[in-house]
């Protein structure tokens, strides 16, 4: 079809004016966003993460993982730190069980509003708290951009849109895609499973009610028969509750042996066993432990920061800086 002169300068003024605007929404998010506002935000938000850590190391991966489930949801607007009183928010919807951490936030936010009352953001304080805890579990340090708003709404079902362990390849790739992430941040984000536990619950369904043919179930086939052993061993029939390591060997550190365990078919939840199934994702994992070795931290922090900017509010006009990270404010 021929686009006229006039039809092509409206297009192209149409294209410069929707870049514009994003470039004006992701531009406000900034390193340093604080240091003339608030100039110890950062620490602040550091060493009450050290703190926690202090007391309870499994706290670090809790606080990634609740960076993830922040921003997949209406972006990272600390939507997820909402409470109810009528358990209808984001936090209350099941795939957001056993999300933990955000008493560290709400820790770190009374502590920043006695410095700087009104100031540093929840969502912020997220977006600080995982950058930190990759950092202090042994990986990448990095700088992570700031200014995000808070957000004004949490619901249960938006929290529906969570990836789900038993999701397929094509299911979690379309589940990044909408979020405006590709493959390549798909594979690297998974490997922050380099850290932390699952309960049994995500699990047991690949180990005893796996569909097989002849309407049987069993345990997944794809899975090595000694590991098979071992995971059932750990989480026994009816035992949903029991804790296991993502990363069978290494929870505690952050390094690449989670991509390792992919490889060799020793992912312990089927989405991270999911990302040895599609020739594309299958790549990047060889890559990363191939070729690519050396940037696998440099390019996880860089995933990092792309997630952290999923649908951030920046500017005056939208949001709120929360005075309490877990309600929104009543003025
Ligand atoms: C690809 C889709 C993903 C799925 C289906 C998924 C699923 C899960 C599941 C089922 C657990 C265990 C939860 C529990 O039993 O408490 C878990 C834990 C965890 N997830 Fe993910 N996850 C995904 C992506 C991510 C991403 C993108 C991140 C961060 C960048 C992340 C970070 C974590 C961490 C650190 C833990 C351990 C939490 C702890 O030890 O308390 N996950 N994930």
């Amino acid at each position: 079809m021929a686009v006229s002169g006039a039809a092509a300068a409206a297009l192209a003024m149409a294209v410069l004016l929707f870049l514009g605007i994003i470039g004006v929404a992701r531009g406000q998010l900034q390193v340093g966003f604080y240091s003339d506002s608030c100039p110890d935000a950062e620490d602040t938000v550091t060493a009450a993460v050290q703190d926690a850590a202090n007391n309870d190391p499994t706290i670090l991966p809790a606080l990634l993982r609740l960076q993830f489930h922040d921003c997949f949801v209406k972006g990272c607007d600390a939507s997820v730190l909402i409470r109810s009183a009528s358990n209808d928010a984001e936090v209350d919807n099941s795939k957001n069980q056993g999300l933990r951490g955000q008493d560290v936030v709400d820790a770190a936010k009374a502590q920043l509003e006695d410095q700087c009352p009104g100031v540093v953001s929840c969502a912020d304080i997220i977006a600080l708290a995982a950058r930190d805890a990759v950092a202090l579990t042994g990986g990448p340090t990095f700088d992570v951009p700031t200014g995000r708003r808070d957000g004004l709404t949490s619901n249960l079902r938006d929290a529906d849109v969570l990836p789900d362990a038993a999701d397929s390849i094509n299911v979690l790739r379309s589940s990044f895609a909408a979020a405006g992430l590709n493959d390549r941040d798909l594979v690297l984000l998974t490997a922050a499973h380099t850290v932390g536990t699952t309960a049994c619950f995500f699990v047991k369904d690949r180990l005893y009610s796996f569909p097989l043919p002849g309407g049987k179930a069993g345990s997944d086939p794809s899975i090595p028969a000694a590991f098979v052993a071992e995971l059932k061993a750990r989480c026994p029939p009816g035992d949903f509750n029991t804790r296991l390591p993502l990363d069978r060997g290494s929870e505690s550190d952050f390094d690449d042996s989670i991509l390792r365990n992919i490889r060799s078919g020793l992912a312990v939840i089927a989405s991270d066993a999911a990302l040895a199934n599609s020739n594309a994702t299958r790549a990047l994992v060889d890559a990363y432990l191939g070729p690519a070795a050396g940037s696998f931290e440099r390019d996880f922090a860089a995933a990092m920061v792309r997630m952290g900017s999923i649908g951030a509010i920046t500017g005056d006009d939208d949001g709120e800086i929360r005075d309490v990270c877990s309600a929104f404010n009543t003025n």
